[in-house]
């Protein structure tokens, strides 16, 4: 199956009408280029603004991607939460984070997008998150990383947080006897970046500080684990904008999350994936280039990692 994965779009038809075109441009581009699936790893709307879900909404449409077995998305914490755009907004977002329904968010979110959840596999009948598609060689598992407001230890709402009662769930997916052979990629919207990887990619040992408070996912070390024992390939995600891959325990990780929400006016890019049993290929792919995949069998995956 090949995947695009796309992330952090951060759609705004008020302050980031760019946005809007570069994903439509993107999303032309994968179809070029042979997508059969696409992966949305959150940060789809800047302020979970109502208005932005039915512009993508309409965007997908359009595309005829607005169904379960050809997109897959999680929420991301600008879904939740939104962001501040003015001097005004950075002054009121406490008391803005504060007055968020986050359930009810969740719930808005999944409702918003209601055709891209049908036939779902949910281990918690209650709870949108986490849930599994499952596709003839692959199992696409999703995650809710976002955590709640707190003035202390989530002061700008972009911190994550999976809890034991969301891994206790995933574990149920993962273990099930008829997805023991499937390709198993998870999506979640927080990074699981070691710290070397992230001082490479900073400007600054403050900024490194900075970004360890405000952009952490607690319980990463566990959920990890989690993966490693339950035979996870792949994980997706966004939320830092850069475009990296990089691998922790034997797992590779794809970050997209400066697909469309970057410096450039016209630059837009995204990850193309091919998920088979024994063989996972990646390219990096922008607007103007035309993607060349690279293979790496598990093997390889395994040593690239030590
Ligand atoms: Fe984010």
């Amino acid at each position: 199956m090949r995947i695009a994965h796309i992330s952090d779009l951060h759609l705004c038809a008020k302050h980031k009408r760019d946005n809007i075109a570069k994903i439509k441009k993107l999303i032309q581009h994968a179809l070029d280029n042979g997508a059969q699936h696409f992966v949305i790893t959150g940060d789809i709307a800047d302020n979970g603004e109502e208005k932005d879900f039915i512009l993508f909404r309409e965007i997908l449409k359009k595309f005829d991607l607005l169904r379960s077995d050809k997109t897959t998305i999680v929420i991301g914490n600008h879904d939740i939460f939104g962001g501040a755009q003015s001097a005004h907004d950075v002054v009121n977002f406490p008391s803005k984070c504060l007055s968020v329904n986050y359930h009810e968010k969740v719930s808005a979110f999944v409702v918003h997008f209601k055709e891209l959840f049908e036939n779902v596999i949910r281990p918690h009948k209650e709870s949108f998150f986490p849930f599994a598609k499952e596709f003839k060689d692959v199992l696409l598992v999703g995650l809710n990383s976002i955590d709640q407001y707190s003035r202390f230890k989530n002061p700008f709402a972009s911190n994550g947080h999976v809890a034991k009662t969301q891994r206790k769930l995933i574990e149920s997916l993962l273990i099930t006897p008829k997805f023991k052979y499937k390709v198993k990629v998870v999506l979640i919207h927080h990074h699981f970046y070691p710290k070397n990887i992230a001082s490479q990619s900073s400007e600054s040992a403050l900024w490194n500080k900075i970004e360890n408070f405000t952009m952490k996912l607690r319980g990463k070390k566990k959920l990890l684990k989690l993966f490693v024992n339950n035979n996870v390939k792949l994980v997706l995600h966004g939320h830092s904008h850069e475009m990296k891959e990089y691998f922790r325990e034997g797992i590779r990780f794809i970050n997209a999350g400066a697909s469309v929400d970057n410096n450039s006016k016209d630059e837009a890019s995204l990850f193309l994936i091919d998920a088979f049993p024994f063989d996972i290929g990646t390219a990096l792919s922008s607007l103007q280039q035309k993607p060349i995949l690279s293979y790496h069998p598990p093997k390889l995956i395994a040593s690239l990692a030590s």
